[in-house]
């Protein structure tokens, strides 16, 4: 099998890669990316997915079996240049299903995003189906995403799968731009014995998960038996759902010494429209999504790795 992986030196490709080449060869991996970078062990190239002619010569030429979509703008950077947003997103995502339609690539896995989520969302327990109006460019975009997935698996047979991530939080690639990155920047801090300012709210609580979570979720999902999928793009995972108060309050359990201050920006804006926590038991039935690690052991874990 021979997998692309676009927006590879980002947050999510920087450590799905290793997984993918552990699990089926380093050389069966293609990962591209608009900036210039290397990851370990697999062949790297520039590609930009808003170039429909490159993308399909590439995909056509390297015999790509299967592709994981990354390549995104998130949602902070999102609102902060709605065009750029609009182009990767939207255009990025029409010249990866048009691309893979035209040379019988066999399955595209896209991330979607709790960001599809709008205010009239309820908050508490939110399933797959539900109220969905977004407000921001990048949920406008992700949502528009899992309908062209939708449309491509229905109207060309293209097997597309995706699944809506809640924050993600990781320690070894510096977070893209999302609302959800002051978790991260918190740990971090604690973890260097610097202080932090928070740009959210203390009780802007999120549904959150730890990066080897969302990592073996993309890959339970690409690997499921398509007859057990009942969804196709918007399958929920998540593993914990927290408010900056709380994170500040066990990571000073943990560091004493350490303080944050909060003041909001835009960006609590964003987080206002989103839900508080997830309705994850879709996944379970279908594909045995079970996260390993709840919210003390994630951050035992991020402060280990970065101390
Ligand atoms: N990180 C999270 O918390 C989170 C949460 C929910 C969903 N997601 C989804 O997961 C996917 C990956 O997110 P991430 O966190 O790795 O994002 P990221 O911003 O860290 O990485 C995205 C990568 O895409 C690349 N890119 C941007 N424009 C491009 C273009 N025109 N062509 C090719 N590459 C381009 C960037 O250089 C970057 O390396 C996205 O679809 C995102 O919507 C992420």
């Amino acid at each position: 099998m021979k997998i692309l992986v676009t927006g590879a030196l980002g947050q999510l490709g920087s450590e799905l890669i290793p997984s993918l080449g552990e699990r089926y060869g380093f050389d069966s991996i293609l990962a591209t990316d608009v900036r210039e970078g290397n990851l370990k062990g697999v062949r790297m190239v520039k590609m930009d997915v808003t170039s429909l002619d490159s993308l399909k010569k590439l995909i056509r030429d390297e015999g790509i079996e299967e592709v994981f979509h990354l390549a995104a703008i998130l949602s902070a950077n999102g609102e902060k240049n709605p065009d750029l947003a609009y182009s990767v997103n939207m255009n990025g995502t029409w010249n990866i299903l048009a691309a893979s339609r035209d040379n019988d690539v066999k399955k595209v896995i896209i991330p979607s995003t709790i960001g599809v989520f709008g205010p009239d969302t309820p908050k508490k327990m939110v399933p797959p189906e539900t109220i969905i109006r977004p407000r921001t460019m990048y949920g406008i975009t992700k949502l528009a995403s899992e309908f062209l997935g939708q449309y491509f698996s229905d109207r060309f047979g293209l097997d597309c799968r995706g699944l809506r991530f809640p924050g993600l939080i990781s320690y070894s690639s510096p977070p893209g731009g999302g609302t959800t990155d002051y978790s991260i920047e918190m740990i971090m801090a604690a973890a260097r014995g610097q202080s932090y300012q928070c740009f959210l709210k203390e009780d802007a609580r999120l549904p959150m998960m730890y990066m080897p979570d969302a990592i073996s979720s993309l890959i339970s999902l690409s690997e499921a038996d398509p007859k057990s999928l009942k969804r196709r793009m918007d399958y929920h995972v998540s593993a914990f759902s927290f408010t900056p108060g709380e994170l500040y309050a066990e990571l000073r359990k943990r560091r004493p010494e350490f303080t944050v201050t909060f003041k909001p920006d835009y960006r609590q804006e964003i987080a206002d429209q989103w839900p508080e926590s997830l309705d994850v038991s879709e996944s379970a039935r279908d594909w045995g999504f079970s996260p390993a690690y709840g919210f003390s052991s994630m951050i035992d874990d991020m402060l280990k790795h970065i101390s």
